[in-house]
């Protein structure tokens, strides 16, 4: 089997952590880029994911900046090899309703969350087309499907990403190269445990299966998507979310 090389935006973060592990598991090399202030967080990560490491490598990036993130791909392109594997991850929430909302939260949201994907792909998708090989996985989010109270910032990014997501797939499929999104429904991370409990109790109350999902949940499904054998898998959105929107 090839090893590929596969970065994951958001890489420490709650899905990111268990989506690195799959694709280490699956024998590529795994890049967890993520923001490298949080030293606390890092250090964490290094140990959650230590029988992975001679696999999987923490490298600092910031998605939200288009020429950092031009010179750091760059850069652990030279070091680790081509990257050929993309999962955009990286993700923040600012909730509150539209007529509170700052234009600081509501830029926040979208250059993480949208602006960030643009930044990875536009930085990667040359090398990938090239070698005529290439997986993008964005995560996208079931309140990007269906909207959320007080995510009016958050859903129009999420939904945008697979607009994105759909827009590139006919560009690269000649060459190679799917793209992708997987919508998670609300799981066990720090970004759901963020919601007030009442508010998150009664989504769950709404959610078919009756529960949170767990991470790997999620990280099994960009792993499919990443294989080799998915290779006509393409502009797709698959959604994870336990029941909680329902559509075809
Ligand atoms: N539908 C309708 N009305 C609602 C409501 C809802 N879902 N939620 C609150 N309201 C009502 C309140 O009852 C309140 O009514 P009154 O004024 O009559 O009392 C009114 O709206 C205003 O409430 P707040 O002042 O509390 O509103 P706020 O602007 O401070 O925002 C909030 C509240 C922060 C948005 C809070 O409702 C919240 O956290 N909601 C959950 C948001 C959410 O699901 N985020 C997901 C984060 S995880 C994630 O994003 C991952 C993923 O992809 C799934």
């Amino acid at each position: 089997m090839t090893q590929r090389v596969a970065l994951i935006t958001g890489g420490i973060g709650g899905l990111g952590t268990e989506i690195c592990r799959y694709l280490a598991r699956s024998g590529n090399r795994v890049i967890a880029a993520d923001l490298g202030t949080r030293k606390e967080r890092v250090d964490a990560f290094l140990g959650e994911v230590d029988e992975f490491k001679a696999s999987i490598f923490f490298e600092p990036l910031d998605v939200a900046d288009y020429a950092g993130c031009a010179a750091a791909l760059a850069d652990i392109t030279a070091r680790h090899g081509p990257v050929s594997i993309l999962v955009n991850a990286a993700g923040i929430t600012r909730d509150t309703r539209l007529c509170k909302m700052s234009e600081q939260q509501w830029s926040e949201v979208i250059t993480v969350n949208l602006d960030g994907v643009f930044n990875t792909c536009r930085a990667l998708i040359d090398g990938m087309t090239e070698r005529g090989f290439g997986r993008i996985v964005n995560i996208s989010s079931v309140n990007g499907q269906t909207g959320q109270f007080g995510q009016t910032n958050y859903s129009a990014a999420k939904a945008g990403m697979h607009g994105f997501t759909m827009a590139l797939a006919r560009e690269v499929a000649r060459k190679g190269v799917t793209v992708n999104s997987v919508s998670p429904g609300y799981c066990e991370t720090a970004l759901v445990m963020a919601v007030p409990e009442a508010v998150r109790e009664q989504i769950i109350g709404n959610i078919p299966i009756g529960r949170l999902g767990k991470p790997f949940e999620i990280a099994r499904v960009v792993d499919f998507l990443c294989a080799d054998d998915s290779a006509f898998i393409t502009g797709a959105n698959i959604p994870v979310n336990g029941g909680y929107f329902m559509d075809f």
